[in-house]
């Protein structure tokens, strides 16, 4: 066991580090084993929980996908509170586990279900899609959900000349630059991709000439502006093992840079370091601690969750 978790961990962390972690990595190991669990891990954890102990590593589709596949009895949700919800909707039978319950998200934050029902009574008979960065209890009110890999693919499939979508307004303004149909935005953000700045990556182009940029559709339009690709963060990963630029900004959270940066050798990752809080409350000891004591179990009234899977289910149905 601890040779293969060096093995998984070289050249990802210092031999000192890995010494380090690999006891709490083989303890992880056992409880898997012992709880038939599988840890889902979101493309911002940092590389000890990426690339140590993932079964799962994706965006928040990709995550939404495998939690509504796994034949696992316990899903530990290496990511924050709104995807663990979704793991729990789409297994109402299953034990879900979130190593820190405070692992929020302004944009979940942003919006209520009171909000929601105050907007379609606003705008009758007028779609409303919601990003997944949302509670049990929103999605409860909306009809879809989407991410930012489907966004687009969500708003059209949907077939009406307007849609309600929330609640982040630059992803809203980002789709409804791509598409013919109207998009009534909310006004929620992103605490840490609202923070870059177009005229931030235009001093990256000057100090460094040739550089690649490719941005969050959560980040403001003149930084999308800016940007040679918009997408999600699997997306943005893709693209990188496609395109193999000599020297690229990944304009996120910071931790997938780390992470990716030891698949793609031969790229140079310049790297302003935006940290979404909420998402490094979750660690290795955490994950182990919640293996271990089958904590913090993620609970979704049923009648909220019946009601949130549907809007679930029909997203997933999308580009299937
Ligand atoms: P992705 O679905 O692109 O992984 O985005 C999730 C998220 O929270 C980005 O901040
Ligand atoms: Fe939410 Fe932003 Fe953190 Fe993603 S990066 S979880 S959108 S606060």
């Amino acid at each position: 066991m601890t040779l293969d978790i060096t093995h998984r961990l070289d050249g990802v962390l210092p031999d000192v580090e890995i010494a380090a972690i690999a006891p709490t990595i083989a303890e992880i190991e056992a409880l898997k084993d012992q709880r038939n669990a599988v840890v889902l891990a979101h493309n911002y954890m940092t590389p000890d929980i990426f690339h140590g102990v993932a079964d799962v590593r994706g965006d928040s589709l990709a995550l939404a996908r495998r939690a509504a596949d796994t034949d696992a009895d316990v899903i530990v949700m290496a990511g924050v509170h709104f995807m663990a919800e979704t793991a729990k909707i789409v297994n109402p039978n299953k034990t879900v586990l979130i190593p820190d319950l405070e692992a929020g998200c302004s944009l979940a934050d942003s919006i209520t279900p009171a909000d929601v029902r105050l907007l379609r009574e606003r705008y009758p008979d007028t779609p409303v899609v919601t990003y997944v960065n949302t509670s049990a209890a929103v999605k409860a009110e909306c009809d879809i959900t989407c991410t930012s890999s489907n966004a687009l693919e969500v708003v059209e499939s949907l077939g009406t000349d307007r849609v309600i979508f929330l609640p982040d307004r630059y992803l809203g303004r980002w789709v409804a630059s791509q598409t013919d149909v109207e998009i009534v935005l909310w006004h929620g953000s992103c605490e840490v991709h609202e923070r870059f700045t177009g005229a931030e990556l235009a001093g990256y182009r000057r100090t460094h000439p040739g550089i690649r940029i490719i941005a969050h559709p959560e980040c403001p339009p003149d930084v999308l502006a800016e940007a040679d690709f918009v997408g999600s963060t699997s997306g943005m990963i893709d693209w990188v093992h496609t395109e193999r630029p000599r020297q690229v900004v990944m304009v996120t959270e910071c931790s997938m840079a780390d992470n990716v940066a030891v698949e793609a050798p031969a790229t140079e990752f310049v790297r302003p370091c935006n940290l979404c809080p909420h998402m490094k409350r979750i660690t290795l000891a955490g994950i182990r601690d919640a293996l271990r004591d089958l904590r913090h179990e993620v609970v979704v009234d049923p009648r909220i969750a019946v009601r949130a899977r549907r809007a679930v289910d029909r997203m997933l149905a999308v580009g299937r």
